[in-house]
């Protein structure tokens, strides 16, 4: 089932009734499983109002947006049963610190798989794990207010992972973390999407990140959706010169290995630790 959008539309209204169309027209589908989904563009270009509407924490101007079956549109808002379509789909806020407000990070975890109808037993079993796979288990007796940045983004990944919804929903979730972090980070939801065949929708301005993750690209540019579609097509192509994207360093590098020392890298390595396998096994030969 998954998540479609019907021609929709979404103007915020701001000082002096100035209207800011954010999203224009969009038609998407979003698999309900097994998609890695990067959307990327420039600042002001659309992307978090557009994942917003993915679990209803906006809704349309005008068209509509079907999430799992529940039909979401301008009109319906108090008929709409947001339960339903939060349990499906998870949502990773740009700035974490705004969804954490419980007294300790275990509450906060616990929060939404109460809200989902788990006993209070089930519901700290599961946050406890997740607070594991996360490595933040130390970090449960604690206010979530005294953490740093890169912590709080990790208690509210916690606070999603912990009840297991079909979609994960992820605004620049690396944003503010270390390197390592970053990786870890990474690859936790590179895990989930690969061992239980989840949707991925990540927001990122990373080109290095998304060109390793992702199986599908969707560039945003003033309020449209301009590309949709294979990675490899979006850099072989150009096409992403015109939206301000950077070319993944993995790119520039084959580009260059290729047209210096006659190599015949193509665009399927997907990030530098690849290629520098692939270098070594080809040097061995
Ligand atoms: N709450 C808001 N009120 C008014 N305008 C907003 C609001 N949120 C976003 N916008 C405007 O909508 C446009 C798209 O913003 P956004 O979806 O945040 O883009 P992105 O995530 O790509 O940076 C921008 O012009 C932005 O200034
Ligand atoms: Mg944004």
């Amino acid at each position: 089932m998954g998540i479609l959008f019907k021609e929709v539309t979404h103007s915020y209204k701001g000082y002096k009734k100035q209207v800011t169309v954010a999203i224009e027209n969009i038609n998407l589908e979003i698999n309900s499983e097994g998609e890695f989904v990067a959307i990327v563009g420039k600042t002001g270009s659309g992307k978090s109002t557009l994942v917003q509407h993915m679990n209803a924490l906006i809704l349309p101007t005008s068209g509509e947006v079907n999430v799992f079956g529940n039909a979401i549109t301008a009109k319906k808002k108090k008929k709409l049963k947001f339960n339903n379509i939060r349990k499906h789909v998870g949502y990773v806020f740009q700035f974490p610190e705004y969804q954490l407000f419980e007294q300790t990070v275990l509450r906060d975890i616990m929060f939404a798989p109460l809200n989902f109808g788990y006993q209070e037993a089930e519901a700290k079993k599961a946050s406890v794990e997740v607070a594991k796979k996360l490595h933040i288990t130390k970090l449960l007796n604690h206010s979530p207010f005294n953490l740093s940045g890169g912590q709080q983004r990790k208690v509210a990944v916690a606070g999603i992972l912990s009840y297991n919804p079909d979609i994960l929903l992820l605004d620049e979730p690396t944003r503010g973390l270390d390197p390592k972090g970053s990786k870890d980070m990474m690859e936790l939801f590179y895990d989930i999407h690969k061992n239980e065949n989840k949707t991925v929708v990540l927001i990122s301005h990373d080109m290095n990140i998304v060109y390793k993750y992702a199986t599908r690209i969707v560039v945003m540019d003033g309020a449209n959706i301009v590309f949709d579609g294979d990675k490899k097509e979006l850099f072989e192509s150009g096409i992403y010169k015109d939206h301000h994207l950077e070319k993944p360093e993995v790119l520039k590098l084959i580009d260059y290995l290729n047209g210096k020392f006659n190599y015949n890298f193509d665009y399927n390595i997907t990030s530098i630790d690849e290629l520098v396998l692939k270098l070594k096994e080809v040097s061995h030969e």
